[in-house]
């Protein structure tokens, strides 16, 4: 790319393609030079010694015994994906970033989704944070945008990240528990830093349990600063929302599902991209005028709390689009470096002291995982516009510099600091001054507020998960002081809240509340009120031999026509032969699928079908933990005499005309196979039914 070229969407695949190699005929050494028996090291005699002389078995073993780098210290398991920003207008007036002028222009973008404490090899579902991780390869620079699921952190001052990793992380005794909060030390933590209290309630909400990378918003979490080329500043909080909306799942599925498919998360964004079902997700802003740095009742730089919407609106100002998956997984995802430190002009930081950690932090990490300061010449982190300075050397310089002068000022190279006003850089000249202290601004001071905001703005149902959160959390905490301190500090937030956590953890309910609630809410913060549709949903289509084959295909048809996945899942593999002898395939068996990896379950009719599967204890349990976790069911037919088997109860199903009961879609009569698939999308759309918690408990 010259340094005059626009950007698009595939200028970064294009550019990427200088680097692909394909698998080639004849294997060669690292050397290229033809291998001729890849299987046998070289030996005297078939039974004796191997030789220093065989370099081809010396090149194997030694790559071999490297192939490792050190995994990231936090978010080491993640997932990748290409895509392309647009922004909607021009934000000129704002920024001058310049993947924010030109609504025409297609910024190429790759973004990993992580989970945080578990290993690089650990399950997807656990209850954690999700990073939401994007570099936009812009014409003026990579940026960065390194957030996270969820608006707020742990702390409030970077000095103390090493003790929060440190204390969620496996105990350094028995490097136990993998990926889980759910231990003595976390909570012995939390319990002292009351600071993280906010942070907490988003952990114990369904927020910590997303459906899927695809349904999870992301945030920038610190207020940064936009600055137009008047070098006028405001100050900016960013917000990605899911297309999809925002949904999560129950924690029992989460951990079923942990054994069942650990890559769940994974898989599902890799397939939407396979599919062409591309994840998209708009980014939104609150811009803050510095004169308004003071007008609220907490500190803007204070990376615990969040700007309620209803102060300061989300203004939406562009849309990313995932749409292609990575070629490997090593080389992209694993070697893409992320930065904060990482801006482009137009955009820049403000005095968060977490986000100031931050900008030492990964750099420091990426010297250390990637092993070089090289790293930025990684195909997958290389910017696409054209880099020189005169930073030279050093391990693994994949460039070969030309210019014959490496220092600045100089007669005889080139290679100038670009006029500051034009093209270069300018870190916006705040005014700053005071004495050298290790102190936290009494600004930061008040850590309850806004956790009972969050709480308050919750639903009955997310209200109720955040009290099992916290029982199964706080219930393998051994130590009773921990425990009891953790229930004082849910007294801070709210006194109800307090009595129900202490109930379920063997402490004694607090008398007294510390504090009247005092009852604000806010409406963006509750799942309840997100987008629903059912597009980018799978459902299962439980079936045997004889099964009603118009009933199957016409609502498949009607699912994939409205972006549902329909599969067929079965005793075993191979075809399944409807009553009116079609042939079906079978998708996923009840062995190699379960409930859990579906969003819904369809049972149609067919009574040969129905009989069989109603002997086979596995459908009838696939039935009974949809059920139990809340989601959509239709059935017709003898598909509905299958659910009458089941232990499904406290539903209405149908004795003749179609009936629509709690999320259970059922009809008698295939009389009117449109409407109810209608229904039955409108059941997907709706996610879960989350009365049926609280109603009726089925064994599952
Ligand atoms: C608002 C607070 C924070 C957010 C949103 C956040 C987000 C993230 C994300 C998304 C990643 C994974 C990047 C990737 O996918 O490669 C990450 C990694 C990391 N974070 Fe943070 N983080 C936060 C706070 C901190 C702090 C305070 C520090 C240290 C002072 C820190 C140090 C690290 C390190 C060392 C890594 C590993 C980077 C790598 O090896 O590539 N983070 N963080």
């Amino acid at each position: 790319m010259t340094e005059q070229q626009r950007v698009n969407d595939s200028a970064k695949n294009q550019d990427l393609d200088q680097y692909r190699v394909s698998a080639g005929e004849d294997l060669t050494t690292n050397q290229g030079v033809r291998v001729s028996d890849t299987d046998n090291s070289l030996k005297i005699g078939s039974r004796g010694p191997s030789l220093r002389d065989d370099f081809h078995f010396q090149e194997k073993l030694t790559h071999f015994d490297r192939e490792r780098i050190p995994e990231r210290v936090v978010h080491a398991r993640g997932s990748g994906a290409h895509g392309y920003f647009q922004a909607y207008e021009s934000m000129a007036e704002y920024t001058k970033a310049k993947f924010l002028q030109d609504p025409s222009v297609q910024t190429p973008v790759f973004v990993r989704f992580s989970t945080v404490v578990g290993f690089r090899g650990s399950a997807d579902t656990v209850r954690d944070v999700r990073g939401f991780a994007i570099k936009f390869y812009t014409e003026d620079g990579n940026y960065d945008m390194v957030g996270n699921n969820i608006p707020v952190f742990f702390i409030q001052d970077a000095i103390k990240f090493p003790d929060l990793v440190h204390a969620i992380k496996p105990e350094p005794h028995n490097e136990m528990p993998q990926a889980a909060a759910a231990h003595d030390n976390f909570w012995d933590f939390i319990s002292l830093t009351p600071e993280a209290m906010h942070m907490i309630m988003w952990v114990l909400s369904d927020r910590a349990l997303p459906r899927s990378f695809r349904m999870m918003q992301g945030f920038g979490i610190h207020t940064f600063r936009f600055v137009n080329d008047q070098g006028k500043s405001r100050f900016v909080k960013f917000h990605w929302k899911p297309m999809l909306g925002v949904h999560s799942m129950v924690f029992d599925e989460t951990q079923k599902i942990g054994g069942k498919d650990p890559d769940f998360n994974r898989r599902d964004l890799w397939e939407s991209i396979e599919k062409g079902n591309f994840p998209e997700y708009e980014l939104g802003v609150q811009i803050i005028a510095e004169e308004d740095e003071y007008k609220f009742d907490f500190d803007i730089l204070d990376p615990t709390k969040l700007i309620p919407e209803e102060l300061v609106p989300v203004r939406p100002i562009g849309k990313m689009v995932l749409n292609r998956n990575p070629d490997n997984f090593f080389a992209e995802t694993e070697q893409v470096a992320f930065q904060p430190s990482n801006v482009v002009p137009g955009i820049d930081f403000s005095d968060d002291p977490l986000l100031q950690g931050r900008l030492m932090s990964y750099h420091d990490t990426q010297l250390h995982r990637l092993g070089s300061p090289n790293f930025t010449e990684l195909p997958i982190n290389k910017s696409l516009c054209p880099f020189h300075n005169n930073q030279r050397d050093g391990r693994m310089q994949m460039r070969i510099p030309t210019s014959t002068v490496n220092y600045y000022p100089n007669s005889l190279g080139g290679g100038q600091p670009a006029p500051s006003e034009t093209e270069g850089y300018v870190h916006y000249p705040e005014r700053v001054e005071g004495q050298k202290v290790r102190e936290r601004s009494p600004s930061f001071k008040d850590h309850f507020t806004q956790a009972t905001l969050f709480f308050n703005s919750l639903s009955m149902p997310e209200k109720e998960h955040i009290v099992q959160a916290a029982h199964f959390e706080l219930g393998k905490v051994e130590d009773k002081g921990v425990r009891e301190r953790m229930v004082n500090l849910f007294n801070h937030v709210d006194h109800e809240l307090a009595k129900k956590v202490a109930m379920g953890i063997g402490i004694p309910a607090p008398t007294q509340s510390v504090s009247e609630n005092h009852g604000k809410s806010s409406a963006a913060i509750s799942q309840e009120n997100t987008t629903k549709t059912a597009k980018g949903r799978k459902v299962a289509i439980l079936a045997a031999d004889g099964v009603n084959g118009e009933q199957v295909m016409a609502i498949k048809t009607a699912l994939q026509e409205a972006g549902v996945q329909a599969e067929i899942v079965s005793k075993f593999k191979g075809m399944i032969k409807s009553a009116d002898g079609q042939e079906m395939m079978v998708d996923k068996t009840f062995l190699t699928s379960a409930s859990v990896l579906f969003d819904a379950i369809y049972v149609p009719g067919g009574a040969q079908s129905s009989e069989a599967l109603r002997m086979q204890g596995d459908a009838i349990h696939f039935i009974n933990e949809a059920f139990k976790h809340c989601k959509p069911i239709a059935a017709i037919a003898e598909g509905v005499e299958l659910l009458k088997t089941s232990d499904i109860k406290g539903v209405k199903l149908s004795d003749s005309s179609m009936q629509n009961d709690g999320g259970v879609v059922t009809a008698k009569t295939q009389s009117d196979l449109n409407g109810f698939a209608k229904s039955f999308i409108e059941a997907i759309a709706q996610h879960r039914f989350w009365m049926r918690e609280e109603k009726e408990k089925v064994p599952a």
